[in-house]
Order: C-alpha cells, then sequence, then structure tokens
C-alpha cells in the first residue's frame, strides 16, 4: 500500500548517491538533535541546584557550564541543517522529476509500432506521470514531504523512547501506538489518491476541454461558430462528473477519525496524570520531570495529517505508474534479428495475405492483401478515402503489425529484422506529417539527425523539395523557428510545411534510407509547386524503391507502376495505359479528373 514512497525512496541513489546520503544523514542528524537537547536540557535544570550551592568553579558547575556548551552547539546544529536538508530535498526532488520524465520518454518511445499511443490505458498512466491535473503533484513534492515528515516521526520515536526511562510501558505504549495511527492515516491519503488516479480518462476529457479553449487549433471554429458557452458547460459537466469521486473520497471515514483521535486522547491523558502523580508524590527529580515533559511533547509531534502527509501519497504514486508504464510498453524479448545488407531491399517487399485491424476497430482496414513490390521502383497506390492506403504504408514501416499474414523483404520475414535498423531505412513524408515548432534547420535535419550539422545536404534536400527560396524568404533564412508561440517565429501555409516535410524525407534518403514514402505529398500543393515537383519525379527517385499515393493522376501516371486499392484489398494493377485499357476503376476515376479539367480548361 506504501509501495508508492517505497518506491519513490529506491528512486533517490539513482538520482543522485552522493546527495542522497547526505539528505539521509542531515534527515537523522534533523531527528536525533531536538531528542538530545531534550535529554541534555532536562539533565541541565537538573544540575542547576548543584552549581548555585557551589558556584561555577566547582565540580557541578563545569558540569552545568560543559551542559550547557552541549545544547547551544546541538541548536546550533540543527538550525544550520535545517535549511541544507530542505535544499538537498528540493534539489533531489528536481532530480526526481527529471529522471522519472525521461523514463516515461524512453518508455514511450520504446516500442517498434505506434499503437499504443492511442491505448487509453496508455494515455492514462501517461497523463499521471506528467503530474497534470490534480494541482502540481510532482514527485517532487513528495521528496519535500519526506524532508519535514521524516524528521518528525524519527524525532517522536525518540521521545518515546526517552518515554521508557520512566514508565517502560508508556514508552512502549507510544512507540507502538503512533506508528499504526500514522498507518491508519497515511492510508487515508492513500485512498484518495488512488481515486484521483482512477479518474484519469475522465479527467483527461475534462482537460481536452478547456485546451479546446486555450490552443490555437481550435480557436478559430470556436469563434465563428460560438461554441465558447457550449464548451464551458461541455468542460463543467465533465470536470465535476470527474472530480466528485475524488470529493467523496476526500472525506476521512469516520471510524478512522474518532478511532485515531481517541487513541491520542487516552493515551496522552494517561500519561500526562502519570508525569503529574510523579510530580506531586516526588518520585521524579526536577530533572527527570523536565526531561519526560519535553519528551512527551516530542513523542506528540509526528505530522500525520499534514498536506506533506497528502503530497506524499499523491505525489509518490506517479512512481509505481511509472514503472508499471515501463513493464507495460516493454519490449518483447529479443528475437535474434536477421542481418540486414546496408542496402537491402535488393528485389522485392512483399505483402503475404496480409490482413490488419486496428486495435479495438471493428472492421479491418486491409483484408487478405497480396501485393509485391519491386525495389529499386515507383509503385503509386490510389483508392478512395479511407480504402486503406496510408495502413499498408504504416505497416511497412511497422508502426503497427499485422493481424494476418505477413510482410518479407527479399524473401525473409520482416519481423525478422531489426526494427530500427529497418525503420531508419525509409524515408516517409506521411499524410498527416509532424510540424516542427522548431527551425527550418531542425525540421529538416530530423530526418537524419546525426547528420544535421551539414549544410550542403540540408541545401540539396531543401532544393529537391522546391523550398529553396522560402527559406532564403524567412526573416532568419534556416534558424527562422516555424512556430508563432516563439519570438521571432513565423507559421507557414499548408503547401509550404508539405515541402519543408517533403524536405525532411529528402534528408531522409541523404542519411541513408532506401525506401521512399510519399503519402498524398502534392495535397497541399498549388498546381505549379506540384508540376515542378512531378517533372523532377524519376530524377528524385533514381535508385529508390519509392511508394507514391495521390490522388492526382497527373502524378500518379509517371509512376512505373500502379496498383488501385479498394476495401483493403488490390482491385487493378498495371501500368497507366493497361488500367486505362481495362476500363476499370482506375480508368473511371482518371476519365472523371479528365474530365473535370477539360471542362476547367474550357471555362477559362
Ligand atoms: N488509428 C486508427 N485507428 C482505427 N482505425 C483507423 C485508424 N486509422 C485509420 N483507420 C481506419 O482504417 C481504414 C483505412 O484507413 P486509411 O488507411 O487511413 O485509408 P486511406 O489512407 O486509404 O484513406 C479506415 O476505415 C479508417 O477509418
Ligand atoms: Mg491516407
Amino acid at each position: 500500500m506504501f509501495g508508492g514512497t517505497l518506491a519513490l525512496v529506491r528512486l533517490l541513489p539513482a538520482v543522485s548517491r552522493r546527495k542522497t546520503a547526505v539528505f539521509a544523514g542531515a534527515v537523522l542528524i534533523a531527528a536525533a538533535a531536538p531528542v538530545a537537547i531534550t535529554v541534555l536540557t532536562g539533565l541541565l535544570i537538573g544540575s542547576i541546584p548543584a552549581t548555585v550551592r557551589s558556584g561555577f568553579d566547582s565540580g557541578p558547575g563545569r558540569h552545568t557550564v560543559h551542559l550547557l556548551a552541549a545544547v547551544a552547539a546541538l541548536i546550533l546544529l540543527q538550525r544550520a541543517l535545517t535549511p541544507i536538508m530542505l535544499a538537498l530535498a528540493t534539489t533531489l526532488g528536481r532530480g526526481v522529476d527529471r529522471h522519472l520524465q525521461e523514463r516515461v520518454m524512453a518508455a514511450v518511445g520504446a516500442p517498434t509500432g505506434v499503437a499504443h499511443l492511442e491505448d487509453p490505458d496508455v494515455l492514462d498512466r501517461i497523463r499521471i506521470a506528467r503530474g497534470l491535473g490534480m494541482g502540481n503533484r510532482r514527485p517532487s513534492r513528495a521528496v519535500e514531504g519526506l524532508a519535514h515528515l521524516v524528521p518528525s516521526w524519527l524525532q517522536a520515536l525518540g521521545g518515546a523512547a526517552v518515554l521508557i526511562g520512566f514508565h517502560w510501558w508508556l514508552g512502549l505504549a507510544w512507540l507502538v501506538a503512533w506508528p499504526v495511527l500514522l498507518f491508519y492515516l497515511q492510508r487515508e491519503y492513500v485512498r484518495v489518491g488512488q481515486v484521483v488516479y482512477r479518474q484519469s480518462q475522465p479527467l483527461r476529457r475534462a482537460e481536452y476541454l478547456r485546451d479546446l479553449a486555450l490552443t490555437a487549433p481550435a480557436a478559430k471554429e470556436l469563434r465563428l461558430w460560438g461554441m465558447l458557452d457550449w464548451l464551458l458547460d461541455r468542460f463543467d459537466a465533465a470536470w465535476l462528473a470527474a472530480m466528485q469521486p475524488v470529493w467523496r473520497a476526500r472525506r476521512p471515514r469516520r471510524r478512522v477519525v474518532f478511532g485515531t483521535a481517541g487513541v491520542v486522547l487516552v493515551i496522552n491523558v494517561a500519561s500526562y496524570s502519570l508525569l503529574a502523580w510523579a510530580a506531586v508524590r516526588g518520585h521524579a527529580s526536577l530533572a527527570a520531570l523536565a526531561v519526560y515533559t519535553q519528551a512527551l511533547a516530542q513523542a506528540n509531534g509526528y505530522t500525520a495529517f499534514d498536506d506533506d502527509n497528502a503530497e506524499l501519497s499523491f505525489a509518490s504514486a506517479t512512481v509505481p505508474n511509472v514503472v508499471g508504464l515501463e513493464h507495460k510498453l516493454q519490449a518483447p524479448p529479443a528475437i535474434v534479428a536477421a542481418k540486414q545488407p546496408e542496402d537491402s531491399p535488393h528485389h522485392n517487399i512483399r505483402y503475404e495475405n496480409v490482413t490488419f485491424r486496428y486495435p479495438g476497430a471493428h472492421r479491418d482496414a486491409l483484408s487478405g492483401l497480396n501485393l509485391d513490390i519491386t525495389a529499386g521502383k515507383s509503385l503509386a497506390i490510389v483508392g478512395d478515402n479511407g480504402a486503406g492506403k496510408t495502413s499498408l504504408v504504416k505497416l511497412l514501416c511497422r508502426l503497427y503489425e499485422p493481424t494476418g499474414g505477413r510482410l518479407t523483404v527479399d524473401g525473409g520475414n520482416l519481423t525478422g529484422l531489426d526494427p530500427t535498423a529497418w525503420q531508419r531505412r525509409i524515408a516517409v513524408l506521411f499524410q498527416d506529417f509532424a510540424r516542427y515548432h522548431l527551425s527550418v534547420r531542425d525540421n529538416i535535419g530530423l530526418g537524419a539527425p546525426e547528420l544535421a550539422h551539414d549544410e550542403q545536404l540540408l541545401e540539396k534536400a531543401a532544393d529537391k523539395a522546391g523550398v529553396g527560396e522560402l527559406i532564403a524568404s524567412l526573416p532568419n533564412g534556416w534558424d527562422t523557428v516555424l512556430s508563432r508561440e516563439y519570438a521571432g517565429g513565423t507559421d507557414l501555409s499548408g503547401g509550404q510545411w508539405q515541402r519543408i516535410g517533403l524536405a525532411r524525407a529528402f534528408f531522409a534518403v541523404e542519411g541513408g534510407a532506401r525506401i521512399l514514402i510519399l503519402d498524398e505529398p502534392t495535397a497541399a500543393l498549388d498546381v505549379r509547386a506540384e508540376a515542378e515537383l512531378y517533372d523532377r519525379f524519376l530524377e528524385l527517385t533514381a535508385g529508390l524503391t519509392t511508394v507514391l499515393i495521390s490522388h492526382r493522376f497527373s502524378t500518379v501516371r509517371r509512376a512505373e507502376r500502379i496498383v488501385v486499392l479498394a476495401d483493403g484489398t488490390i482491385a487493378e494493377d498495371g501500368t497507366h495505359d493497361e488500367l486505362v485499357a481495362q476500363g476499370g476503376r482506375y480508368a473511371r476515376m482518371f476519365a472523371l479528373q479528365a474530365a473535370r479539367f477539360v471542362e476547367a480548361a474550357g471555362n477559362a
């Protein structure tokens, strides 16, 4: 149940061994000092009558002075140590946050495919790991909490131990009682924390609605269609529904409240009565009374229902969550990857009776697909929206694994190849390619990060994609940040972005990719840019295995071979001329587009 706290503590040495050792030492001293001060102060008080009788120069006098010096030294030590301990907790906490964030990034980035990013459970865990939502429950808060709590707990233990000298059974009662009370109270916090985490999905929903109002993507439509009120209502309802179970759980359970309060009351009444009794009957010396009164105060001083207690259980629950995420996303035991020649594929890539269904989907995106892609040639894929074109490409990239059938490369099973090496062999411009809020240089250089410093290669890729002029016209040239969210940044039009994405794919080719995949690469380009690109299509794709997905027949006809995809399988296959002659689906689509074109030309 307190696994979170233990896991958090175990993490500290991983962040910094040295700092953890110093921190632990400081915590121990911070806990021990007050107990020692209590005992010494008691002895000090006890020594005063003798000193008053015989003066400072006597034996008892020197004893008093020594005690005084020791108490002063301990108080100074405590004063000096506390800020150091708290500062260390803050630094260690920051280290823990960074460490966990890196682990989450690594875990989420580890799988070959991307299906896990559509898995609600994984998304919940990622959300928890980011410490979003409920205030700012970062694990660092739990470390800071520890710096306050542990000394108070140890002090209470020390106080209880001192009380053993008064009545052994009373000290023992304290030693047993307070950890039990602490356990029950802390368990209440853990329970609330668990409810919060169970509510991750509804909270994600609410946060999504909130972010719609706070971020750019929906801002235009929000205004034009007057969606704001609707959005506020929806957010309100979603947030309330998500939080109500949490608020209910926050009310501590009655029996815990009354139970713990009752025990505290009984044990305190008993302790103070015994002390008063001992004083009245003269059973204890002045020094003993002073020590035990202080010790009793310390035994009472453990922190059990503070913000720190809440933080400790809420925030440290993040740690097992990260471990669980890592566990869930762990790569399956490595199959010995076949050695892959540098320049494969040599002969072909084959889809053999491939079936694919997205996780949780109700129908197949690809069904019984057979396709033989010849290495070094260009293949165009056409088909209606939703026919499965992009899915086909995702399988080739191993972003998903087929649900049936298999893919082979030069006859060997694709799953037998090292996925990372295979993915680096593919240069792809996805239909929904990423628009990085980074400099132009990074946006293109990310196609082959290890070459990103090579200006000439960058220029070459930019020229192939026809963005050389565009980059030269930007305020900071290659260093212009492509986002209005940063000072000096700029945004691009859809077509300009597409050409930046294209340049990135070409840069990946410079980095050694042998397969070029362009998924609707000209959808946002103007007619001239598209024409320029396709005039150079053969030159740009020379020597590469190219897969081109497009709706534009002007584009497609330049490919050496064309397949028509319909309902997740290959419907037609041939060159442009063959397919037109066949008079099937392709011929009809082509005729439709050509007629539109002739009509438009006629109107002009
Ligand atoms: N991530 C996804 N999860 C579930 N279904 C998807 C996903 N992506 C696409 N689909 C579905 O798979 C089918 C094929 O999609 P896709 O390959 O993108 O078609 P195309 O690229 O030919 O337009 C469609 O029915 C689509 O709704
Ligand atoms: Mg598509």
